[in-house]
């Protein structure tokens, strides 16, 4: 009987666990944007060396992002970054990080 019971909460856990994914579905952009933050910091604000992406326009974002992934830009890392996106995936990206950039 513990045993069920165990059972039952454990997937019950499982169902919590995976709902708020489909609430990430909604923006896909911020989705795709969270392996950014490893280097560049919560919402583009990189401390450090890293160029920060921060207050930088969605327009900036994806040509940087295009030129990375078409070898046009100088990069150590951000040529092999960029080619893991679609294009389409580098604009719902460069849409969500350019909501940080100041409004004109
Ligand atoms: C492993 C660390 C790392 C990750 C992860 C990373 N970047 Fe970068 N990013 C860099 C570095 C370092 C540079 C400087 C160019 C270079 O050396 O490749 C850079 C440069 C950039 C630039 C150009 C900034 C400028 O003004 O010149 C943009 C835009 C950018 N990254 C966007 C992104 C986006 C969007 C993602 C997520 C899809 C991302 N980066 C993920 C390290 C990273």
């Amino acid at each position: 009987m513990k045993k069920i019971l165990g059972l039952l909460i454990g997937s019950s856990l499982l169902g919590a666990a995976f709902l708020p994914m489909s609430a990430f579905a909604a923006d896909k952009g911020m989705v795709l944007a969270l392996s950014c933050a490893s280097c560049h910091g919560t919402n583009g604000a990189s401390p450090g060396s890293i160029p920060k992406i921060q207050g930088r326009t969605a327009d900036y974002i994806e040509k940087a992002m295009l030129q990375f992934k078409a070898g046009e830009r100088p990069a150590t890392v951000m040529n092999r970054i960029a080619k893991g996106y679609t294009d389409e995936e580098i604009k719902l990206l460069s849409a969500y990080l350019g909501k940080f950039a100041p409004s004109k």
